[in-house]
């Protein structure tokens, strides 16, 4: 509990240079214990709950009270609030001021009430008008000299604001994230707090932001850099056209990053359902910048280093991770074996049903997480396996120790393992191949158009999983839709049993295959696809 330092005398003065009309509604509330309320949110993964800022103004100790099991930022909203309203020539009245975040049972966490509570508190004290503010949900941070910033979290509060028939006041550098939730939005995004004051007193007009989309940055690198390395090339296009996960093994140097750069520019664009979704993500995250919309697929890079709950999400407020982050995009782990194992494993979850859980002290929060996994490695630690002129004395017993860092789960969510070898230098000397990321996008989108149509009719329970790609497929659907003709069948029965796959991996073949036949215009799996879905499955040494 902190007392207000403001002296009866000290309010005077600033009464009388404020060119709000304080004095005169604040006498009128004097003794009378007034109650302001107004509308803001909490975040849960990026579900919105409703709270509602009860400021409440009486008699009696001097003190500025913050209840509702406020956090430490939160806590701290009351100096960062006193000082804006002190750099607007206003004091605190020297009162017992009392502020209620409810429902009081969730933690309230984040910078974002500042605005909502000085907007309670300029209420009470009169200087903005009661009614006003039940038609709004308000967020925002607040600097000291009053002026709004940024806060995570507008998008989808803007949203549950539309949905909740109010409109929204956020920060002037939020207002293109916030009016993306619709048209029919009004949002009020004023640089600072008085601007907010002036146009609620009408001297003042807030224009409405427009909607705003990153900037195209360029072209992303295009597969024709790519000089040779054909297997993996074709790799990288199944992967695109059927969403499913890859793993590459090979020497340093031979591609590898290189590869998985180039797979965001195969993709087809987010359509906009989907682009507001991904974007909720990097909104609650804070990391929509400048509050514009992502219009690229995402592609997540993080180092080994990364630790568990940056990967997967979690820490003191269950920030999503860089797999809820890559959402709808790829998620790519360069040097796979150097990563912590229990990073890896918490991976298998989210990986398997698209969600990522976080457990927190009071529940448990869920980002969405469906992702395209491209990992890459070399083959053992010195790199060069394949290699007798330049394998380390220990090969091939340090591959199979170097490889057996990927648990079986692991290795079985990966539809396609695929070797990219060392590129020789008379490949590299060739001129640029005539294909590139254009083309083969192409044909991408026209495999994903194939496979869209034909999971948007399908009737067969999922697993309670939305199909959109082959990838997404399992169960009764897959075999439904990718059943092998009779040679394909007994192909894969026979590779099944040599390669000794387990039911899911069995499961995997059949989706590549599928996804080998869509790139050929859809038509049924025939053995062919099988054989090629079949070597796309390399087997690990050790296992
Ligand atoms: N197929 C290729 N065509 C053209 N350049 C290539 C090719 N493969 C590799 N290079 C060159 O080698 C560099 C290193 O490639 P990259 O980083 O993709 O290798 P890597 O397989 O990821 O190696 P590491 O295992 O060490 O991470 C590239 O930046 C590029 O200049
Ligand atoms: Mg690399």
């Amino acid at each position: 509990m902190i007392a207000c330092g403001a002296t009866p005398s000290q309010t005077t003065t600033l009464e009388q240079q404020s060119p709000f009309a304080y004095t005169r509604v604040h006498s009128q509330r004097r003794h009378s214990g007034v109650v302001a309320r107004v509308n803001t949110v909490a975040f849960q993964g990026i579900d919105v709950m409703d709270i509602d800022v009860q400021v409440q103004m009486s008699g009696g100790i001097v003190a500025f009270t913050v209840v509702g099991l406020p956090d430490k930022a939160v806590g701290e909203s009351r100096e960062r609030v006193r000082a804006a309203l002190h750099a607007l020539g206003l004091s605190l009245p020297a009162k017992r001021i009392t502020v209620n975040l409810a429902p009081a049972d969730v933690v309230k966490e984040g910078s974002h009430f500042d605005l909502p509570i000085a907007l309670g508190l300029l209420t009470v004290m009169g200087v903005l008008p009661d009614e006003e503010m039940a038609r709004y949900t308000a967020l925002g941070e607040l600097a000291l000299d009053g002026a709004l910033t940024p806060v995570a979290g507008v998008l989808p509060a803007a949203i549950n604001a539309l949905a909740g028939g109010r409109g929204l006041i956020c920060p002037a550098a939020c207002g293109g994230e916030a009016a993306w939730a619709g048209e029919e939005l009004e949002v009020l995004a004023p640089p600072t707090l008085l601007a907010l004051i002036n146009h609620f007193k009408g001297t003042q007009v807030l224009t409405p932001p427009k909607p705003r989309l990153q900037e195209d940055e360029g072209a992303p690198p295009d597969l024709r850099d790519v000089k040779g390395n054909e297997t993996a090339k074709r790799a990288l296009e199944v992967a695109a056209a059927g969403a499913h996960n890859l793993l590459m093994i090979g020497p340093p140097g031979s591609g590898k990053s290189m590869l998985a750069a180039r797979l965001p520019g195969l993709l087809p664009p987010l359509d906009p359902a989907e682009a507001l979704e991904v974007s909720m993500i990097h909104s609650v995250a804070g990391l929509l910048e400048g509050g514009k919309l992502l219009r690229r697929r995402p592609y997540r890079d993080p180092h080994h280093s990364a630790s568990l709950p940056a990967l997967v999400g979690g820490g003191t407020r269950a920030k999503p991770g860089e797999i809820s982050l890559a959402h709808m995009g790829v998620l790519f782990l360069d040097e796979l074996p150097e990563f912590p194992r229990p990073s890896l494993e918490a991976l298998r979850q989210p990986l398997e049903t698209g969600r990522a859980t976080v457990a927190r002290v009071h529940a448990h929060v869920t980002y969405p997480a469906r992702v395209q996994l491209v990992a890459a490695m070399n083959p053992c630690r010195c790199g060069h396996l394949d290699d007798p002129a330049l394998a380390c004395a220990r090969a091939p017993k340090c591959a199979a120790d170097y490889q057996s860092k990927i648990s079986g789960p692991l290795f079985d969510r990966i539809d396609l393992h695929i070797d990219v070898p060392a590129v020789s230098p008379a490949d590299l000397s060739l001129p640029p191949p005539a294909e590139g990321s254009a083309e083969v996008a192409s044909r991408v989108a026209v495999a994903r158009a194939i496979q869209a149509e034909r999971y948007a009719s399908a009737t067969v329970p999922n697993g309670g999983r939305a199909v959109r790609t082959n990838a997404d497929a399992d169960g009764e659907l897959l075999e439904r839709v990718a059943a092998p003709d009779a040679s394909g069948r007994a192909l894969l029965t026979e590779a099944a049993e040599r390669m000794k796959l387990s039911a899911r991996g069995y499961h995997r073949v059949m989706r590549v295959a599928r996804t080998l036949a869509d790139l050929e215009g859809g038509q049924g799996v025939r053995r062919v696809h099988v054989a090629e879905a079949l070597s796309y499955r390399r087997i690990a040494p050790g296992r």
